[in-house]
Formats: C-alpha cells, sequence, structure tokens
C-alpha cells in the first residue's frame, strides 16, 4: 500500500441490497486495487456474478469473491486467502427486523453473523479495519469490539456506521435553507439516541428554533419513510451504500496519511459513563485517530434531548456487552 492508495477492501454481505451498491462505489475509488465480495451460497445473487459484473468496470481495480455455505460453522473462518491484507472490512452482511422480532432478537441473529466475520478478520488482517453496518449498531458494535479485546486486538479499529444519519440530516438542511451543510449526528444509531446537532452548523443554525424537533424527529425517523415506499420489500440500500461508502472513503483516506473525519460510532469515553458513543472522529494512519468531543456550544433542545437519550443508548450498549459476555 502507497500513500495514494493500493488499498485492499472486502465487502462481507456484498451481494445484498446495500453490498451491491456499496462495493460497485468503492470499486470506483482510485485508493482501492482490490476489492473482495463475500456472500452465502443462498444470496439473492452468487457473489462470483457480482465480482465478475464490477470486474470489467475500467480501471485498475481487481475484484474476487468468497461464497460461504450456509449454515456452515465459522465458515469464514476459512476465508483466509481472500482476507488476508485486507485494510477495511465493510459488513453489511445481516438481517432485517421481521414483524415480530424484538430488538434483542434481531441482535443475538446478527451479532451472530458479525462475530464470524471479526473473528475471520482477527485471525487473517488484525490490522484491517472493521466497518459495521449491520444493525442494531448501538449493541453489535460493542459486542464486536468486546470479543476483539478478548483476541487482544485494538477496540478502535472497530467502527459503528451511523454516517447515513449524518448524509440525511445534511440533505433535510438543504431541502430548507438551500445551503451546503455538514451536521454532526452525535449518540447512537436508533431512535432517539440519534441526536443531529443542528447547532454546529452554519446552515443548520438558520433553521428557526421552533421547527427544530420536527426536524430533528424526521431525521430520527428517515429509515421509515423509505421501507414505507418500498411497500415493505427492503429498507434504506442506495443511501445506505452511498453513506457507507462516504464513511469507507474517510477511512481510506486516513490510511492513506491524510486525517480525515467522520461521524461514527466507537468505543469512547467522550460522554458521561457511556462506553461507545457516535461523534466526530479523524481517522488516521491507524484507524480511530482522535475522538472530537461533544461540543460545549449545544442548544437548549440538543441539551435536554441528549439527557434523555443517555439512559436508552446506556440499556443498547449493555445488551452488546451481555452478548459478548455469553460468548466462548
Ligand atoms: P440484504 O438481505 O439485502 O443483504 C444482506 C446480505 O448479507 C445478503 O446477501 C445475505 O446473504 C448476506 N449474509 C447474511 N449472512 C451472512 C454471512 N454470515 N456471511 C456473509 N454474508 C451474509 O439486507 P440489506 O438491506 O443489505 O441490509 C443489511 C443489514 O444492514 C441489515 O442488518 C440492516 O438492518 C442494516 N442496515 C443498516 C443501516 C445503517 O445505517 N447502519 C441502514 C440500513 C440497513
Amino acid at each position: 500500500m502507497s500513500t495514494e492508495g493500493g488499498f485492499k477492501v472486502a465487502v462481507v454481505g456484498g451481494a445484498g441490497g446495500i453490498g451491491q451498491p456499496l462495493a460497485l462505489l468503492m470499486s470506483l475509488d482510485p485508493k482501492v486495487s482490490e476489492l473482495v465480495i463475500i456472500d452465502l451460497n443462498v444470496a439473492m445473487v452468487p457473489a462470483a456474478g457480482v465480482a465478475k459484473d464490477l470486474s470489467h468496470l475500467e480501471g485498475k481495480c481487481k475484484v474476487v469473491s468468497l461464497t460461504l455455505e450456509v449454515n456452515v460453522d465459522k465458515a469464514i473462518d476459512k476465508a483466509g486467502d481472500v482476507l488476508t491484507g485486507c485494510d477495511l472490512v465493510l459488513v453489511p452482511a445481516g438481517m432485517p427486523r421481521k414483524p415480530g422480532q424484538d430488538r434483542k432478537d434481531l441482535l443475538k441473529v446478527n451479532a451472530d453473523i458479525a462475530k464470524g466475520t471479526v473473528e475471520a478478520v482477527a485471525k487473517h488482517a488484525p490490522k484491517a479495519v472493521v466497518a459495521l453496518i449491520v444493525n442494531p449498531v448501538n449493541s453489535v458494535v460493542p459486542a464486536m469490539c468486546a470479543l476483539w479485546e478478548k483476541a487482544g486486538l485494538d477496540p478502535c479499529k472497530i467502527v459503528g456506521v451511523t454516517t447515513l444519519d449524518v448524509v440525511r440530516a445534511n440533505k433535510f438542511v438543504t431541502e430548507i435553507t438551500g445551503k451546503p451543510a455538514e451536521i454532526p449526528v452525535i449518540g447512537g444509531h436508533a431512535g432517539t439516541t440519534i441526536l443531529p446537532l443542528f447547532s454546529q452548523d452554519p446552515a443548520g443554525r438558520l433553521i428557526p428554533a421552533d421547527q427544530i424537533p420536527d426536524l430533528d424527529r424526521r431525521v430520527q425517523d428517515a429509515g421509515t419513510e423509505v421501507v414505507k415506499e418500498k411497500n415493505g420489500k427492503g429498507s434504506a440500500t442506495l443511501s445506505m451504500a452511498y453513506a457507507g461508502a462516504r464513511l469507507g472513503k474517510a477511512v481510506l483516506m486516513g490510511l492513506a496519511g491524510k486525517p480525515t473525519t467522520e461521524c461514527a460510532y466507537v468505543k469512547s469515553s467522550v460522554h458521561g459513563d457511556l462506553s461507545f458513543f457516535a461523534s466526530t472522529v479523524t481517522f488516521g494512519r491507524n484507524g480511530v485517530e482522535k475522538i472530537h468531543p461533544v461540543p460545549g456550544s449545544l442548544s437548549e433542545h440538543e441539551r435536554r434531548r441528549l439527557e434523555e437519550m443517555t439512559p436508552v443508548l446506556k440499556e443498547e450498549i449493555d445488551a452488546g456487552l451481555e452478548y459478548a459476555k455469553g460468548v466462548q
């Protein structure tokens, strides 16, 4: 790898709704020289087909694939050939929540999926940054960090992807003000734990205070807008792929020696006794280089929301840590 690139990136769940467009966007990044598409043999499209498709795009990026057998314990653990040398592993592999399934059930299913990936990366590519898209991010990230630490690795390499909340907040502010925006979104990545800080951006500050609560709620519930219009046939995939690629590119910029900031959900001590928190993070040569504090100049609304969501996020972090405790 040089300062200009030559990075190897894997997308686990790369044949899925998010995975395919995410793989496309990453393959277009000139810093990526090799892209690995990993998915199950029951995926809607074979991973090999996605890789072949992308391999016809101009450019130097080599695209390879790995197909895992479903229900084979630790199938991904055999992925040494393709994972070795990876600099970044993006993980949109997981199930969406089904009707009647509570958050705890979803955590178990998706944490089990993420666990296989994280253990395999720990073994074959321990220097890689692992970006977890799979929900519930608020709990899966603490769970995977705990496992990563158990393996003697640096938990700062594991990053929860919350970029879609930033992208949505930016878009909604631009729709209202006509101006570009860069709204930090802090806290977590579900419901009220998503806290957009409109006060921290010049365009955000143009929005009258009485409109902020509705806009705040719209950012929290934006995923539902997509699910509704897709008529229950999926959730955000294209915007999520865009957001995941935005985060992935920031990580690669950092690895290439050009420190870059994005919001992300990471192991942190910036807010009270919460051990995980989304805030502005600077990515550098080793992954997360600096976790920026919560700005001191929050609005009254933001201050109250932060206080209200803290116990909610704490409970979701604890659920993840509890999962990790039960893992051999
Ligand atoms: P999808 O079902 O279209 O794709 C998931 C892919 O993961 C499938 O191709 C499946 O075969 C694959 N997969 C499942 N288990 C695997 C394993 N053990 N190893 C490798 N691949 C595996 O789902 P979609 O829409 O792409 O969503 C994926 C995840 O992303 C869900 O958990 C969803 O909740 C989450 N999500 C996260 C967002 C965020 O902002 N962080 C936003 C939207 C979705």
